[in-house]
């Protein structure tokens, strides 16, 4: 057998091997003079060619730490044990464990609630009833579902994500809020509720001068899966921050989606032009509840608890009917597709103190029962959502946990345009891997195991729906290790006589059992 062609590939794979080893080394010589005689990075100089490494494996660190170093509770902003519960939820694999919890169940602030010692019997549960928001306005919402998809908006996201949750919130019976960048035909394909939400640059709903347009607003509206509509005025991971839209993302569905012309940069102001004090902000829920017929609240990252009473104490003013019908509360501990470190680390107040506060500030000025309250705020897991129900808030919404049903692995590109998993990006190549019809399933997963096991720990507690949990069933940890009722920490507010008239209150018709 003629075997001279092994050696003629032996000898070039040699001749490869040369060049390659005397390219590299001829390489090394040249980032050597590079590095040596450069004075921008003093570590390059000092350690010319080796100092390059640093670099790479500061880049590699990101996803070597997720996979191979990082405990289970050790990432932020969400751990590895909170990840993988919402990915196994959305694949409907099971969620129980053995041998006992991982958790250190003694660290300060960890939340636990009060078992009751004679268990609800599954035969004895119900589901948590519908809620019906906005019962003055001309077209109130029944709400069926306590958890729900909150704004992202479809630019944030992409076309297949939009599809996919769209579709998966349908299926769910949840509803989705647009996000700021308007309704897009995505949020409309899928055939779910959408909340609409009016953003500081009023994307969708402005005329040729930006400013709020009442019959964009009436156009909307007449959508008959158009719920709500939501004043942003902020958002938890950037208080008084707006964006920048560059005019090279502004395709020609996008501006006419958000009512922006083509070719040049869109600026979102930091604020609402027209909303600079509590009476702008009376009047604009008015007004557009007045043209849309729908109810209208806003959203908002506490900074302090004293604006919002000095709000309350407005409507009681201006009159009861200027109140908006739901408020949404975001966390500063809330997700983003893009912002300024600063205000996401260091300005607004999480969740965990502003839910409260919210609460008690409307049953204090005796608004309770007219404004329902949304909360959000890494409420992705049962523990959390269980914990918020049970502080007073009627329904929660979360972002990334249904990202992280769509198969998010934190890869934190999303204002990079360059997401892995094709969910926070525009490159068509990286959305072609991302499925809406397999997605829409995992929605509707996530969305159906959360409620279960929130369902669980309100029957451990003794009550037979979700919104049966009040804050005497929970515990908050202490330095001491020792747990104190979370109702002993944050009292349940009593209403308050309102210039000298008793502010009536009537019975919440939450559900029988709150
Ligand atoms: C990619 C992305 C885009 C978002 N876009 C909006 C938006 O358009 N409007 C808004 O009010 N909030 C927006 N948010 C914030 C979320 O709606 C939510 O308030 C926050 O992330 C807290 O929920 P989470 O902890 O479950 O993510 C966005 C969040 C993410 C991650």
């Amino acid at each position: 057998m003629d075997i001279s062609w092994v050696n003629v590939v032996l000898d070039w794979m040699a001749v490869v091997f040369i060049l390659v080893v005397g390219f590299s080394f001829l390489l090394i010589i040249v980032y050597y003079f590079i590095d040596r005689f450069q004075t921008e990075h003093a570590i390059r100089h000092n350690y010319p060619v080796i100092a390059r490494f640093r670099y790479l494996f500061e880049y590699l660190g990101t996803f070597l730490r997720q996979y191979m170093f990082a405990a289970d509770q050790d990432e932020r902003p969400f751990n590895r044990a909170q990840r993988s519960w919402v990915y196994r939820a959305g694949k409907n694999l099971s969620t129980t464990e053995a041998f006992g919890s991982t958790r250190n169940i003694h660290a300060p602030g960890k939340i636990l609630f009060t078992s009751c010692p004679f268990p609800l019997l599954e035969k004895d549960s119900v589901s948590s009833p519908p809620l019906v928001i906005g019962p003055n306005c001309k077209t109130p919402f029944k709400a069926t579902s306590i958890f729900n998809i909150s704004g992202m908006s479809y630019g944030a996201l992409s076309k297949p994500a939009v599809l996919a949750l769209s579709k998966g919130a349908k299926k769910a019976g949840c509803w989705m809020n647009t996000g700021e960048g308007g309704i897009s035909p995505y949020h409309l394909e899928g055939g779910a509720d959408l909340i609409a939400q009016i953003g500081t640059a009023k994307y969708g709903y402005r005329d040729k001068n930006g400013d709020l347009s009442n019959e964009k607003l009436r156009e909307a509206a007449a959508l008959d899966q158009v719920k709500m509509f939501e004043i942003k005025l902020s958002q938890g991971a950037k208080p008084g921050k707006g964006g920048m839209l560059p005019a090279a993302k502004i395709t020609k569905e996008i501006s006419e989606i958000r009512g922006i012309p083509m070719g040049e940069s869109s600026l979102s102001p930091n604020r609402h032009a027209d909303i600079g004090c509590n009476d702008d902000l009376l009047d604009m829920i008015v007004r557009i509840r007045e043209v849309t017929g729908k109810p209208v609240g806003f959203k908002f990252v506490m900074g302090s608890p004293d604006w919002l009473e000095s709000l309350c104490k407005r409507i009681h003013e201006v009159g009861l009917e200027s109140a908006p019908d739901f408020i949404t509360i975001d966390g500063a501990e809330g997700g983003t597709g893009s912002a300024p470190v600063a205000l996401m680390d260091d300005v607004g107040i999480s969740l965990n103190e502003s839910l409260p506060y919210v609460i008690d500030i409307l049953t204090k000025y005796g608004l309770r029962d007219q404004v329902r309250v949304i909360a959000s705020g890494k409420l992705t897991n049962p523990t959390m959502v269980a914990w918020a129900l049970a502080v007073g808030t009627d329904f929660i919404t979360s972002a990334r946990g249904f990202m992280f049903s769509l198969g998010c692995i934190q890869s934190m590109h999303c204002h990079k345009d360059t997401c892995p998993t094709g969910i926070a990006t525009h490159n068509e190549r990286l959305q072609s891997g991302l499925s809406p019809k397999k997605k829409s399933q995992r929605v509707m997963n996530y969305h159906r195991n959360l409620i279960h096991e929130v369902e669980l720990i309100a029957h451990s507690c003794g009550v037979t729906e979700p919104r049966g949990l009040t804050r005497q069933h929970v515990r908050i940890v202490q330095n001491s290790s020792r747990s104190r009722p979370f109702s002993e920490i944050f009292p349940d507010e009593t209403p308050i006589a309102f210039q000298g008239i008793p502010v009536e209150t009537t019975e919440p018709n939450v559900s029988e059992s709150k």
